[in-house]
């Protein structure tokens, strides 16, 4: 079967990963999508398993640093896009393995860009109709500060492009210009990734789009991150391990809609460019996790904040950077994108999500969806 265009999408059996390749998979079955991904501990292929017999999709398990390997896939598939969103994600593990995020943040970007490269100077597709786009995150910009030059406390609101309020706590975000200032091993390695993409574009012509993306939420999110552990933890009334004393802010983006401005950057993000994509959305992490536990006991039928007693301060994260607030105006002037789901919908949706799936948190919390790749594709 000839298809319009073949499209490798890293990472795909992630967190987010699985929501692109759903939706690209489901929106474009002209297209050929190929999902490339190790299934390391955060890979869980049952995340795919409403789309994994369609007729336009590949599930290819391989180590993005393997670079004959991915070569050989591009050539074979006759790939001219790659959505690249493998990577080690979560921050306080780069901080007890910093080496590995090296390896599979920055070398296995590295051998993606090389592989690319190739395939693309050896091939007669046009510029316009080759796209190596490459996902990251507002981390590699530092932290901001919790300042107002007025003095006003935060949080306060303030007015998005589109003349939407937004909460927020501080007056500066973080904009596609502004300094790379990493931090932590994890945001260190995603900086990286971020300058050899540049180069690749910048040396040889590779036509490249890069976006920094604000903290995600939704449903197939690993359970190590604050929200599925924590709404996990409420179900169970375990402990809610809350670092330092909650006061850090985060600005939260519905997954879906994060899938939603990955496709349309991908078919119409400018080359060369890179846009900054957030929620417009801050809330301190002691202020979102109160709305996690009323939310939980409520829909557990449990009384509205019986189980605040959980939260449990803890040794704050090592480098833990204060505030995160991405500007995506420039997404919203020149691709029309802004997010969707007001926060309160999507955090119920969220953890109605979590709470009709405790079979699929089971199985990850468990380790048995490890054995799911076997069960589908059988032995290697
Ligand atoms: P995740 O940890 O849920 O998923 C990562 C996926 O990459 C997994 O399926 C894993 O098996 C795969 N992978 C890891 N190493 C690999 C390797 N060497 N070769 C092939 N596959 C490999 O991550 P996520 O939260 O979905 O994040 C996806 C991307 O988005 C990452 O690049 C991350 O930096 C970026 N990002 C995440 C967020 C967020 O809030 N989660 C926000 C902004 C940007
Ligand atoms: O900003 C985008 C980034 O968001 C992505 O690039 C990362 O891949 C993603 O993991 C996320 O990083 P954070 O470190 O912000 O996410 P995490 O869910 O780990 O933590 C959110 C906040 O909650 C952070 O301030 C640390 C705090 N926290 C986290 C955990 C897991 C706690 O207080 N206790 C916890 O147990």
């Amino acid at each position: 079967m000839n298809f319009k265009r073949n499209i490798i999408i890293t990472g795909g059996a992630g967190f987010i990963g699985s929501h692109v390749v759903r939706l690209f998979v489901n929106n474009y079955p002209e297209y050929k999508i190929i999902n490339l991904d190790k299934l390391t501990y955060a890979g869980n292929l049952a995340n795919l398993k409403d789309i994994e017999d369609k007729p336009n999709y590949r599930f290819v398990k391989m180590d993005i640093c393997d670079f004959d390997g991915v070569y050989q896939l591009m050539q074979d598939e006759h790939v001219d896009g790659i959505i690249h969103l493998a990577a080690e994600s979560h921050v306080d593990r780069s901080i007890k393995d910093p080496f590995t995020f090296a390896q599979t943040n920055v070398m296995g970007t590295l051998s993606l860009l090389q592989a690319a490269n190739q395939i693309y100077s050896a091939s007669r597709i046009p510029h316009s109709a080759f796209k190596f786009y490459h996902i990251s995150t507002d981390e590699v910009y530092g932290a901001l500060e919790l300042t107002h030059p007025l003095g006003i406390e935060p949080p306060f609101t303030t007015k998005a492009s589109s003349g939407k309020h937004h909460l927020a706590y501080g007056d500066q975000f973080f904009t596609e210009d502004k300094k790379y200032q990493p931090h932590s091993p994890y945001s260190a390695s995603k900086a990286s990734s971020d300058h050899f993409v540049r180069a690749f574009h910048d040396t040889y012509g590779l036509p490249t789009v890069i976006t920094n993306c604000s903290n995600n939420y939704g449903p197939y999110q690993f359970p190590e991150k604050l929200i599925p552990l924590f709404i996990n933890n409420i179900r169970h009334r375990k402990p809610l391990p809350v670092y330092g004393k909650g006061e850090n802010v985060r600005d939260w983006l519905y997954v879906e809609d994060h899938a939603r401005a990955i496709d349309l950057i991908f078919h119409e993000g400018k080359v060369g460019e890179t846009y900054n994509i957030g929620g417009f959305n801050e809330w301190k992490n002691i202020d979102l996790i109160k709305v996690l536990i009323n939310t939980v006991d409520r829909l557990l039928g449990r009384k509205e904040g019986e189980d605040m007693d959980l939260i449990t301060y803890v040794t704050d994260r090592a480098g833990h950077d204060l505030r995160y607030a991405i500007d995506s105006s420039k997404l919203q002037r020149e691709l029309g994108w802004e997010p969707s789901l007001q926060f309160e919908e999507g955090i119920e949706k969220t953890v109605r999500w979590y709470l009709d799936h405790q079979e699929w948190l089971d199985n990850v919390t468990s380790g048995d969806y490890q054995k799911y790749y076997e069960e589908y594709y059988g032995k290697e």
